[in-house]
């Protein structure tokens, strides 16, 4: 329920490849899908390299610009999410709306509301609106559980996802907004539940392993125990979203570059089945992989369940290094599952 397929010569590279185990996905446009004519033209991409059948759930970003008849427009001409990426918050987000203004679109949200429309969120603040300093990378999502809980309790009706949570206190507000008769869900990536951050930075916060780098970025041990349990829950308001987010080894090798960040984003598609797969199994809850994986997303979305079956089998194998000269998550590492 979460893929970034790009658009231009990234996404011939990659679509064919990344979607051919799904029966669908929701691929984030970031900037470049903000009004109903994107929609269309992003759609007729992806369709002309995915394979047949093949099912994209379109979205628009929320951008300064966006008003309620945007929403409406890009909702006539498909689109079914409306996602938020903070101002600055990660790759491709210059131009989303920062928290600050949340109330400004209150006509917006009540818009996507009434149309039925996901509103999708990269929850996470960079500054701290009282002091006006930076929040360390670590603290972020925390920091932007208020608006959270701020729209999901002004707008109860509006469907609200809480994208790739990352922090035990996210966990816990969607499990309270969702008790409190709120419509919201979290997605949850193949990657965040087998990271933490010392896995990603130094003490000193710089990265020090850019392949792991993605935001939001990978948080505390027991945030991961969180995720994982989360992810087994087999509660419905918990499912899958893999943030699938390749960038060429150029720019994810940035940090060796002197004073430069690497982008943010993992390049997980390939491998983000058997890595789940690697999950359910050590917390003893295979039984629950399907419904976290096909079937609650889905389920919120209001879409149509896959009949097609996908058969995996356990038997070892060792994950590429790169794609197209794209760096793969667990390059070079083995996992033991596999797509048959
Ligand atoms: O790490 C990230 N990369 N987080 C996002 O939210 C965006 C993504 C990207 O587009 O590369
Ligand atoms: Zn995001
Ligand atoms: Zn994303």
């Amino acid at each position: 329920m979460h893929i970034h397929f790009r658009t231009g010569p990234m996404l011939i590279n990659v679509l064919p490849f990344t979607s051919i185990a799904f029966q669908g996905a929701v691929p984030f446009g970031n900037t470049f899908v903000t009004e109903a004519d994107d929609v269309v033209r992003y759609r007729r991409e992806i369709l002309v390299h995915a394979h047949k059948g093949f099912n994209p759930i379109m979205s628009i970003m929320l951008v300064n610009k966006t008003t309620p008849e945007i929403v409406e427009e890009s909702f006539l001409a498909g689109a079914r999410v409306l996602k938020w990426i903070p101002g600055g918050t990660s790759t491709n987000s210059k131009d989303g709306v920062s928290l600050l203004d949340m109330k400004k679109y209150y006509p917006v949200f009540a818009k996507a509301e009434s149309l039925g429309m996901i509103v999708s969120v990269h929850w996470e603040a960079i500054l701290n609106f009282a002091s006006g300093k930076e929040i360390p990378m670590l603290y972020r999502e925390e920091a932007a559980i208020q608006f959270f809980v701020q729209l999901a309790t002004d707008f109860p009706g509006l469907k609200i996802v809480a994208e790739h949570i990352t922090t035990k206190e996210m966990v816990k507000t969607v499990e309270i907004l969702y008790g409190m008769g709120c419509n919201v869900a979290a997605t949850i990536t193949s990657h965040h539940p087998v990271l933490t951050y010392s896995d990603v930075c130094d003490a000193d916060g710089n990265v020090i392993n850019p392949l792991n780098y993605c935001l939001p970025i990978a948080k505390l041990d027991q945030d991961r125990l969180a995720i994982r349990k989360a992810m087994v829950s087999g509660k419905p308001y918990n499912f899958y979203g893999g943030d699938s987010a390749p960038h060429p080894i150029f720019w994810k090798s940035l940090k060796l570059l002197k004073g430069k960040s690497p982008r943010a984003g993992i390049f997980s598609a390939p491998v983000e089945i058997p890595q789940q797969l690697e999950t359910f199994e050590k917390e003893g809850a295979l039984d629950k992989f399907e419904d976290f994986h096909s079937v609650f997303g889905p389920q919120f979305y209001g879409i149509p369940l896959s009949q097609e079956t996908l058969t995996v089998k356990k038997e070892t194998w060792r994950v590429p290094y790169e794609y197209e000269g794209i760096p793969i998550f667990r390059g070079g590492e083995e996992l033991s599952w596999q797509i048959a």
